[in-house]
């Protein structure tokens, strides 16, 4: 009785450990070739480790990797940056190999793999977005990545965004493009502030911006208190807008205005320099969007 108890159990084991690799290979079932955007060719270690930097990944981001292939942009974010993040593959066996790869990196918990369509994945949780796509590709995916949050970073190995010139490059071994999501200030925007005068008494301002923007290129014009002026040296990276305009209402007492501010929707906060050196003031600004 005790031998066939024995027996049995040895055959119910045997019976899953055969029907575990069956298991494991109805979850890996592969779509049809066509469905693959992009075929499978790893990227370099040093040159992930690069794009990693270029895309300054800390523990505090959320990294997804779009056709995460074997796992490894994803694991040596996790491990050697301490971020995590979730891959996505259409090739099962990629994912379930990712899914090894991790735990034996000892990363398991940090990072996810899905076997998923990169264009049916919900990417607006990412703060850094890496990729190795093809160009067409890359373009079908640029208006949901134009989309994300301002701020949001977007490396891609080998291929550009077309004509959204990128923020920073590096060409270590490969070339490798930082993209920084910026935020829309398309349009006009008004503010209001107030400058100390000639007799150091308070006096109100206005100025109207008109902006043009290409992705974080932003230039345009203003008036100031009426008079036209221009905007000079725009700069926008992601949610923070910079540019200077000339306050030369009073040509003895000429004084670049320096604005910084924050991008959040309709509203622009910042502060703003008056001057240089000793001379220089310093002052706060919001400006509300009056049209697109
Ligand atoms: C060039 S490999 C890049 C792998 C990995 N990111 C790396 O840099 O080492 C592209 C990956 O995208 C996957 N892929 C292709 N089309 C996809 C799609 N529509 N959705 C998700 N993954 C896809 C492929 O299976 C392949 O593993």
């Amino acid at each position: 009785m005790r031998k066939i108890l024995f027996l049995k159990t040895i055959l119910i084991t045997a019976g899953f450990a055969l029907l575990l690799p069956l298991q494991a290979r109805a979850q890996l079932a592969q779509p049809p070739h066509w469905q693959f955007d992009v075929p499978f060719v790893p990227t370099p270690y040093v040159v992930i480790e690069e794009m990693l930097r270029l895309a300054n990944v800390t523990p505090q981001d959320f990294v997804m990797d779009l056709g995460s292939g074997d796992g490894r942009v994803l694991i040596t974010a996790a491990k050697k940056f301490g971020a995590r993040g979730i891959g996505v593959d259409l090739d099962g066996e990629l994912v379930a190999e990712s899914i090894e790869a991790a735990a034996a990196a000892g990363v398991g918990e940090r990072v996810k793999f899905l076997q998923q369509d990169l264009f049916k994945t919900d990417i607006s949780q990412a703060t850094v977005i890496t990729m190795y796509l093809l160009p067409g590709v890359m373009m079908r995916l640029r208006p949901l990545l134009l989309n994300l949050k301002p701020g949001t970073r977007l490396v891609s190995h080998d291929f550009r965004l077309d004509d959204w010139n990128p923020d920073a490059t590096t060409q270590i071994r490969k070339n490798a493009f930082l993209w920084i999501v910026p935020a829309k200030v398309a349009g006009k925007w008004d503010m209001k502030f107030t400058l100390p005068g000639a007799d150091s008494s308070a006096s109100a301002h206005s100025i109207t911006l008109e902006l043009r923007q290409k992705f974080q290129e932003v230039d345009g014009f203003a008036r100031f208190d009426g008079r036209h002026a221009q905007v000079w040296g725009s700069r926008l990276s992601g949610d923070r807008l910079s540019f200077v305009i000339v306050d030369d209402r009073d040509r003895d007492h000429e004084a670049s205005l320096y604005f910084e501010g924050r991008v959040s929707g309709d509203v622009i906060e910042g502060s703003f320099r008056r001057g240089t050196g000793n001379t220089q003031t310093v002052h706060g600004w919001r400006a509300v969007r009056a049209a697109p």
